[in-house]
């Protein structure tokens, strides 16, 4: 099989953690785990290729509330897509951390286009789409 090679930048202390949680479940290159966790982020996200359908989707996010503007720019995204989003829950995790659940419903396509807004903005740390086909 062959490989390519990638050089990535991340925060040391996020390395530390992978590590050490894929180290805990036998991965013994950390090669293979980054493979695995690639596997479970496409799975994660293969419904956005999908073809348009129906359904809800929980959109999990974790930010640092102290990067200016993000909280505004998160309220004014749920604004565009007032028709999408049923309901938001707002937890303080911690000094720095907020969690915010955001629940829609509608479109994929739409659905889609929410977490792509939403993921590309500065001082989200965790992002988690949970979709759910209203037919399925
Ligand atoms: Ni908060």
């Amino acid at each position: 099989m062959s490989v390519k090679r990638i050089s990535i930048s991340l925060p040391p202390t996020l390395l530390t953690l992978f590590d050490k949680i894929s180290a805990s479940m036998g991965y013994t290159e950390r090669s293979r785990a980054i493979q695995a966790a690639m596997r479970n982020f496409i799975s994660e996200f293969r419904w956005s290729e999908a073809p348009e359908s129906t359904g809800s989707a929980v959109i999990l996010l974790i930010y640092n509330h102290e990067v200016g503007g993000l909280d505004e720019r998160i309220t004014d995204i749920q604004h565009a897509f007032h028709t999408l989003v049923s309901s938001t829950l707002h937890i303080h995790l911690d000094e720095t951390r907020c969690l915010a659940v955001i629940v829609a419903r509608g479109s994929s396509v739409d659905i889609k286009k929410i977490s792509k807004k939403l993921a590309s903005l500065r001082g989200i740390l965790q992002l988690k789409v949970d979709y759910f086909e209203h037919s399925a």
